[in-house]
């Protein structure tokens, strides 16, 4: 069976979402998108969802006076919102606290404990909520602030139950180093191996004081660890689907502030559950503003919603994918994104589209009997690569050079000079007319803008031309 199965972290809700969780989850609706539209015959499943456990939560909870189920739906439901603004097309949504996650959590849990992978032991050391991580003192800044969230952990010190990781350094190592588990980009996979050349510690799936999480079922003065429940979440949202044969996942995608939990605690519990790894984790770079990542804890974030209001949903989606490199840290700012929306967007490809249309009607050219447009715009390698500014930039030259064709033959200066046949040809030669460009354009942005690729071909089957993309003032 041909199957690509491919995730998004579950995002806290502690806070709204921003765009920076919305940069990997468009990334992830359009990677889906691409693998639907290229193997029409493979089972593609697209999941997202949310992490609803854990002391950051539970506190964010109280200070908004609901219950702690009560935020958490409120806020699911607006991350939920958000994608459907920005026309996330994922197969299923999780959520940690749903009964069906909580009850297979809790069996794993119970597996990993008869197969002996599971020791009583106690935890003496800090712990940063924000990270929701148990925290060395030398990740620490002075003041044992985390570098992250620049906020003081907390020590503790509790009993906990302890996954013996350190069991599975060498297996890890050796699977990554073989790629195994592809790590992308390299550097991101040398890190890794760099972080592993330190030894792992064996690591705590439960805590005791932390109320808001699943009990352990068979130590009820413990809950599972907030981290090992959410990954957990890539196969207990198969079982509740009854997609478990669509395991492995082939793609995780996140970026890198947890690609440790990724791709070395991850593996090791596979291992111990005797399932199989993951093909392959890319991790992207941080949204930062001002040269600080954005994030609900610092507070400098911009929102999806304010990008689909300024933008629409199919321009907020383009420009925030091809904004910079997927891999690499980038600056965002409102600026920029406007002028690069009133540029390419609006310049660029709608004004192509406007004046196509309209010297197509004013001087009444019809397209030759059967006429089939047969430019195809390939953007397969940069896809693959996971380069979507590549892969826009591509789709945008033939835009630019279609509408530098236009500046530079005049059509009407043709059309004065009643050159009918060329006029013809300048707009319908099927591989570099410039309809045939605006077809193939229509067809190869419909991952990034998908209303806006149908927009493009119904206004082309018409014949009349609205504007696409209003211009920012
Ligand atoms: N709940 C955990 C993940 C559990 S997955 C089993 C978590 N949640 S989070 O809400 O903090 O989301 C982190 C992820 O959100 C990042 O890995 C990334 O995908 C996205 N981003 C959050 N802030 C971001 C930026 N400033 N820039 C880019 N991506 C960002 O960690």
């Amino acid at each position: 069976m041909k199957k690509f199965y491919l995730t998004t972290p579950i995002y806290y809700v502690n806070a709204k979402p921003h765009i920076g969780h919305a940069y990997t989850t468009l990334a992830a609706d359009v990677l889906a998108r691409y693998q639907k539209k290229t193997n029409p015959d493979a089972e593609i499943f697209f999941l997202t969802g949310t992490d609803e456990h854990g002391t950051k939560i539970a506190q964010a909870a109280q200070k908004s006076g609901q219950s702690e189920q009560a935020f958490c739906d409120s806020v699911s439901g607006e991350f939920q919102e958000a994608w459907k603004k920005l026309e996330i097309d994922y197969d299923y949504f999780i959520r940690t606290t749903s009964k069906a996650h909580k009850n297979f959590a809790s069996d794993i849990l119970v597996k990993l404990k008869e197969k002996g992978y599971l020791v009583e032991d106690s935890y003496k050391g800090y712990y940063c909520a924000g990270c929701e991580a148990f925290k060395n003192k030398r990740e620490l800044e002075k003041g044992n602030i985390c570098p992250d969230h620049k906020t003081k952990c907390e020590f503790i010190s509790e009993k906990a139950w302890f996954f013996k990781l350190s069991e599975f350094e060498n297996k890890v190592r050796d699977l990554i180093e073989r790629d195994e588990i592809q790590i992308l980009p390299i550097e991101r996979k040398h890190e890794v191996l760099g972080f592993l050349k330190q030894g792992l510690a064996n690591v705590a799936v439960s805590r005791q004081k932390v109320e808001w999480g699943i009990p352990l079922p068979w130590d009820k003065s413990q809950t599972i660890y907030v981290w090992i429940e959410a990954l957990l979440n890539y196969l207990s949202a198969l079982e509740i689907n009854h997609k478990e044969n669509l395991w492995p996942a082939d793609l995780h995608l996140m970026s890198k502030d947890i690609l440790r939990f990724h791709s070395v605690i991850w593996p090791a519990l596979l291992l111990a559950l005797e399932k199989e790894l993951p093909k392959k984790i890319f991790v992207h770079g941080y949204f930062t503003i001002n040269g600080q990542k954005m994030s609900k804890t610092i507070g400098n974030v911009i929102s999806p919603d304010e990008l689909v209001k300024q933008y629409g949903a199919d321009a907020a989606r383009y420009l925030i994918l091809t904004e910079v490199v997927f891999g690499a840290d980038g600056d965002i700012s409102l600026e920029k994104l406007d002028k690069r929306y009133n540029s390419e967007l609006a310049d660029n490809l709608g004004n192509l589209l406007n004046r196509t249309l309209a010297m197509i009607s004013k001087y009444n050219l019809e397209k030759p009997d059967n006429w089939r447009p047969e430019l195809e715009i390939e953007i397969k390698k940069e896809i693959s690569e996971f380069n979507f500014q590549a892969a826009g930039n591509h789709i945008f030259e033939f835009i630019a050079k279609a509408n530098q064709k236009i500046d530079k033959t005049k059509p009407w200066e043709m059309f004065k000079l009643g050159k009918k046949a060329e006029l013809e040809n300048l707009f319908f030669d099927p591989q570099e007319g410039i309809l045939s460009v605006l077809i193939a354009v229509a067809k190869a942005i419909d991952i990034f803008m998908p209303s806006t690729s149908k927009k493009i071909l119904v206004q082309i089957e018409s014949g009349k031309p609205k504007p696409l993309f209003e211009k920012i003032k």
